[in-house]
C-alpha cells in the first residue's frame, strides 16, 4: 500500500488539472443542445480510463452513453476474487442562472482549497477520486485485492432512464459483491460519513383550469373562481401547523427511527443559528418532535418546487388567470412507496378540489427510499477505510437526497450500495458556484485506496 499512497501524494497537482479538464465539458443532461458535449465527455472519461490502465468502452443508449471501465482481470486460480462496481455520473445540472456565478461554470477555477465549476462535486470530482485510487494501484504495479468495474452514466440528473435496462442487459458482467457510490455528502471536513439511507421521491404536476382564457378581472372578477387562489388554498390544506403532511395515510408506512439511529444522528454536529444564517431564513421550520438532522433525512416532506399562474412580467396586469400550476415533489422515507403515495396525494387533491375549477394531475418520476444496515461487515470495512483516510472517526448517516438507481442495483444485481460521500454541505450542488474541496478530493482517493483492501478482507 505504501507505493499507492506515495503515488497519490505525489500526483495531486496533475489530478487537479485532470479534474479541471473533466469539468470543462458542459455535460448538462437536461438540455438537448448539449447532447454532443455529453458524448464528448463520455469519450474523455473512457480515454482517461484507458490511459490509467483500465479496459474501457462507451456504451450508447437511447439517451446519453454509459462508460464501463474494468480493471484488468488477472488469470484466476482457485478462489473467486471479490468484484465491486463503482457507480458515478458525468452529467451535471443546468448551470443557470449564469449571472450568479463568480466565474463561468465550465471554466474551472481554484481558490484556496476549493475548485469551482459545475459538476465539481456532483459528481465529477467524486468519481474521479475513485479512478485516481485505482490508477495508483495500476501505475505502481500494486496488486488489487479485488476486481473493479466502473459504471459512469450520463443521465443521473434526469432520472437515469437508460441505466436499469443497461444493468439487466449486462447483468452477468456487472454481478458484484457491492456497489460503491460517492455521490452523497459528509457533514463537515472533520466528519467523514457512511450513508446507509436515502429518501425516495414522488413527483406531480397539478393544474387547476378556470375560465377558457385570461379574463378582465374588473369585468368578470367576483363571478368566477380564481385558479391561482384556488390552487393556493388547495395546497395550503396539505400541511398542518406542526409541519406534518395532512394527507390521510401519508405516514402509515414510515419506519420510525430506532434509538440507535437517533443516537448516531445526534453525533452529527448541528448549529441551529449557523444553519439558519447559512440559509438566510428568518426562522427554521420543520415537523415538530424531530431535530433538523432528523427532519431532513429521516422524515418525509411535501414540497412545492414551482408555482406558476397569470402574469409574471413587469408592472401589473388585471386578469383572472385561466389556469394555475404547481410542480410538487414529496420526499419519502423507508418504507413508503412512491406508487401508494402518488395514489394518496391524487385522491386527496381531487377530494379537496372545489367544483369551481377543473383539476388535472400528472404524476411524474418516482424512486423508492433506500435503507441498508449500517453495521454489516461491509459497512464496517467501509468505516475502517474512511477512518484510515480522513484520520477521523466517521459518522453513520441517513441523508435526505435521492439516488434512484441504488434500488435498481439492489433489484437487478442484488447488490447493496456503500454510500461514501465526499461533498460538503456548502459545496453548492445544483446551485451557482458549485465547488469541490481539494482535501476531500485527496482524502477521497486515499479512502478508495484503503477501501479495496478492507473490502477484500471480509
Ligand atoms: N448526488 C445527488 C443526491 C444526493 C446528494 C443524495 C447529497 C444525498 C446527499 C443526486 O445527484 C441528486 O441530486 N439526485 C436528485 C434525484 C432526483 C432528481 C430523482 C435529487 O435528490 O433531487
Ligand atoms: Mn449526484
Amino acid at each position: 500500500m505504501q507505493p499507492v499512497i506515495r503515488y497519490l501524494k505525489q500526483n495531486q497537482a496533475r489530478f487537479v488539472g485532470e479534474l479541471c479538464d473533466y469539468i470543462r465539458f458542459p455535460s448538462v443532461s437536461a438540455q438537448p443542445q448539449h447532447r454532443h458535449d455529453l458524448r464528448a465527455c463520455a469519450q474523455w472519461v473512457a480515454a482517461h480510463c484507458r490511459r490509467i490502465g483500465l479496459e474501457a468502452r462507451v456504451c450508447p443508449t437511447q439517451g446519453h452513453p454509459i462508460v464501463v471501465a474494468r480493471t484488468p482481470r488477472p488469470r484466476r486460480w482457485g478462489a473467486r476474487r471479490p468484484h465491486f462496481v463503482v457507480y458515478g455520473h458525468y452529467d451535471v445540472q443546468p448551470p443557470e442562472p449564469f449571472e450568479l456565478w463568480k466565474s463561468p461554470p465550465f471554466e474551472p477555477r481554484v481558490n484556496g482549497r476549493a475548485l469551482f465549476g459545475r459538476g465539481a462535486c456532483d459528481n465529477k470530482g467524486q468519481n474521479l477520486a475513485h479512478l485516481k485510487a485505482v490508477e495508483a494501484y495500476l501505475q505502481t504495479g500494486t496488486t488489487l485485492p479485488c476486481d473493479i468495474t466502473f459504471v459512469i452514466e450520463g443521465e443521473e440528473e434526469v432520472g437515469s432512464t437508460s441505466l436499469a435496462s443497461f444493468l439487466k442487459k449486462n447483468r452477468s458482467e456487472l454481478k458484484c459483491d457491492a456497489v460503491v457510490i460517492s455521490d452523497t455528502s459528509m457533514p463537515t471536513r472533520r466528519h467523514p460519513a457512511l450513508t446507509y439511507s436515502l429518501r425516495g421521491i414522488a413527483a406531480f404536476e397539478v393544474t387547476l383550469h378556470g375560465p377558457n382564457r385570461d379574463l378582465h378581472s374588473g369585468l368578470f372578477g367576483g363571478t368566477v373562481d380564481n385558479p391561482a387562489m384556488a390552487l393556493c388554498q388547495l395546497i395550503g390544506k396539505l400541511r398542518d401547523k406542526s409541519g406534518r403532511v395532512a394527507i390521510p395515510g401519508f405516514y402509515d408506512d414510515v419506519q420510525p427511527l430506532s434509538p440507535f439511529e437517533r443516537k448516531q444522528l445526534a453525533r452529527v454536529p448541528f448549529n441551529g443559528s449557523g444553519y439558519r444564517r447559512f440559509l438566510g431564513v428568518p426562522k427554521l421550520f420543520g415537523e415538530r418532535g424531530y431535530t433538523p438532522n432528523e427532519q431532513r433525512s429521516a422524515r418525509p416532506t411535501f414540497e412545492i418546487n414551482g408555482l406558476t399562474s397569470g402574469y409574471q412580467g413587469e408592472g401589473s396586469k388585471t386578469i383572472v388567470p385561466a389556469w394555475a400550476r404547481a410542480k410538487i415533489t414529496t420526499r419519502l422515507v423507508p418504507n413508503q412507496s412512491p406508487a401508494r403515495i402518488t395514489k394518496l396525494v391524487t385522491q386527496r387533491l381531487k377530494r379537496l378540489c372545489p367544483p369551481t375549477v377543473r383539476i388535472e394531475i400528472k404524476p411524474g418520476h418516482g424512486a423508492e427510499p433506500y435503507l441498508v444496515s449500517p453495521t454489516s461487515p461491509r459497512a464496517q470495512s467501509a468505516l475502517r477505510a474512511i477512518k484510515a483516510a480522513f484520520q477521523r472517526e466517521p459518522v453513520v448517516l441517513r441523508e435526505g437526497g435521492s439516488i434512484p438507481i441504488v434500488n435498481d442495483f439492489k433489484k437487478i444485481l442484488h447488490a447493496d450500495a456503500l454510500l461514501i460521500g465526499l461533498a460538503l454541505p456548502d459545496d453548492n450542488a445544483h446551485s451557482p458556484n458549485e465547488k469541490f474541496d481539494l482535501d476531500c478530493f485527496a482524502n477521497g482517493q486515499l479512502m478508495s485506496a484503503h477501501l479495496w483492501q478492507e473490502l477484500a478482507r471480509v
